[in-house]
C-alpha cells in the first residue's frame, strides 16, 4: 500500500544537520545521546526521504579543523551516495567561547575580523557543495545589559560585514544569497535583528540588498509572540523570503525547537497554507527545511521518529490546506467574509485624492454590519481537525 505521507524528492524537504546530529547537551545537564558524524546524518536522512541538508563549518568539523580533510570527504562521499543535495550553508559564530560576545559586531575589531574570514572559509565549501543559501543567524550577537554594546554602532558593523560578504560572493561569481534569521533572545539576552521586520528593515541599508533576504523560523516568531505566517507572507510581499526554518514552538518562552507541527498546530496550518501559495507564485524556491531539536528524552531511534514526523506533519497539513482552500463553502466563506475585496485598489485607476476626500459611505449600516470571520476560520478548523 502506498502511503500518501511518505515524502519525494519533489517535496525538497531539507534539514540541518546540527537538528538530528543535537547530542542533547543544555544548560541543566551533559548530552544524553552520542554524537553524530555529518556523513551518518546525511545517510540517514536519505533513508527516512529528505532531499537536502543545511550544515555550519563546524556539524563537518571541528573548530581547530584537525579533523576537516578527511570529514569533508566521507561528508562528500555520503552526499553523492545517498544524491542528497546540499541545499544551504551557515557559519558557527556562536559555540566557541571566542564569540561569546558575537562575530559581526563582536566589540572586538580582532574578532570581527576572524568571524568574517570563518564565514568566507565556508562559503567556498558551500559554493563548491552547491548550496544556493547561505544563513546567517547571529545567536551570539546581542548583549545582557544595556552599556554594553552600543546597537548604532553594531548595527554600523553588522552592515559592514554584509557588504564585505556581498562583496565576496560577487568577486568570486558564486550563485549563493544570504538569508539573515532572526531571533529575540537566546543565547544572548537580547539578540540584534531580532524579528523578520527588524530584518528586513535592516537589508534596506546593505550595499547589496537583492543578495540579502530572511531565513525566519517559526520558533523565534512565537517567542516574541508574532504571528510567523504573517510573517513570511510580508517577506513574499518584499520579494525577501529566501529560506524557512520550521519547526513547533508553544508561545512565548525559552526556544522549543519542536519537531514541525507540534506546539502551534494552527500557526503551523497558516504557515504551509502561505508557503504553499509562495511556491505556486514562484514567489518562494527554496526548499522546506526543518530546524528542529530532537528533545533530550530520546535516543537515537526517536530522533528519526521525530525527523521523519517534520516531514509527515508537512504533507499532512498541505493536504489539509489544499483541501480548505477548494472547499467550496469556504470559497463561499472567504466572499461573505470580503476577503477578496482587499485586493480592489481603493482608488480606481483614473481616480485621486481628491475623489476620496468627501466620500459618502453607508457609516450606520457598514458598522452594523458584521464581518464573518468566524464562520470562515471555523472551516479551516474543521479541515483541521479531519471532520471535513
Ligand atoms: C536556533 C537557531 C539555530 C540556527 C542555526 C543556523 O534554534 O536558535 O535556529 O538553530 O538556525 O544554528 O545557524
Ligand atoms: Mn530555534
Ligand atoms: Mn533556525
Amino acid at each position: 500500500m502506498s502511503d500518501k505521507y511518505a515524502p519525494t524528492p519533489e517535496d525538497k524537504f531539507s534539514f540541518g544537520i546540527w537538528t538530528v546530529g543535537w547530542a542533547a547537551q543544555d544548560v541543566f545537564g551533559s548530552a544524553s545521546r552520542a554524537p553524530m558524524a555529518a556523513d551518518r546524518a546525511v545517510r540517514k536522512l536519505a533513508e527516512i526521504g529528505a532531499y537536502g541538508v543545511n550544515f555550519h563549518d563546524n556539524d563537518v568539523f571541528d573548530f581547530d579543523e584537525s579533523d576537516r580533510e578527511q570529514n569533508i570527504a566521507a561528508f562528500k562521499k555520503a552526499l553523492d551516495e545517498t544524491g542528497l543535495k546540499v541545499t544551504t550553508a551557515t557559519t558557527n559564530l556562536f559555540g566557541h567561547p571566542v564569540f561569546k560576545d558575537g562575530g559581526f559586531t563582536h566589540n572586538d575589531r580582532d574578532v570581527r575580523r576572524f568571524a568574517i574570514s570563518k564565514v568566507m572559509r565556508n562559503i567556498d565549501l558551500a559554493a563548491e557543495l552547491g548550496a544556493k543559501v547561505y544563513v546567517a543567524w547571529g545567536g551570539r550577537e546581542g548583549a545582557e545589559s544595556g552599556g554594553s554594546k552600543h546597537v548604532q554602532t553594531a548595527m554600523a558593523r553588522m552592515k559592514e560585514a554584509f557588504d564585505i560578504l556581498g562583496e565576496y560572493v560577487t568577486d568570486h561569481d558564486y550563485d549563493i544569497r544570504f538569508a539573515i534569521e532572526p531571533k529575540p533572545n537566546e543565547p544572548r539576552g537580547h539578540i540584534l535583528l531580532p524579528t523578520i521586520g527588524h530584518a528586513l528593515a535592516f537589508i534596506n541599508e546593505l550595499e547589496r540588498p537583492e543578495l540579502v533576504g530572511i531565513n525566519p523560523e517559526i520558533g523565534h516568531e512565537e517567542m516574541a509572540g508574532l504571528d510567523y505566517a504573517a510573517g513570511i507572507r510580508q517577506a513574499l510581499w518584499h520579494g525577501k523570503l529566501y529560506h524557512i526554518d520550521l519547526n513547533g514552538q508553544t508561545g512565548p518562552r525559552y526556544d522549543q525547537d519542536l519537531r514541525f507541527g507540534a506546539g502551534n498546530v494552527g500557526g503551523a496550518f497558516w504557515a504551509v497554507d502561505a508557503v504553499e501559495e509562495g511556491i505556486a507564485k514562484g514567489q518562494y524556491t527554496g526548499p522546506i527545511h526543518f530546524d528542529f531539536k530532537p528533545p533530550r528524552t530520546e535516543d537515537d531511534e526517536g530522533v528519526w521518529v521525530s525527523a521523519a514526523a517534520c516531514m509527515r506533519n508537512y504533507l499532512i497539513l498541505r493536504d489539509k490546506v489544499k483541501a480548505f482552500r477548494a472547499d467550496p463553502e469556504v470559497q463561499e466563506a472567504i466572499k461573505a467574509a470580503r476577503v477578496d475585496q482587499l485586493a480592489v485598489p481603493t482608488l480606481a485607476e483614473d481616480e485621486t485624492w481628491e475623489d476620496v476626500k468627501g466620500v459618502e459611505i453607508d457609516v450606520e449600516g457598514l458598522a452594523a454590519k458584521g464581518m464573518a470571520f468566524e464562520r470562515l476560520d471555523q472551516l479551516a478548523l474543521e479541515h483541521l481537525y479531519g471532520v471535513r
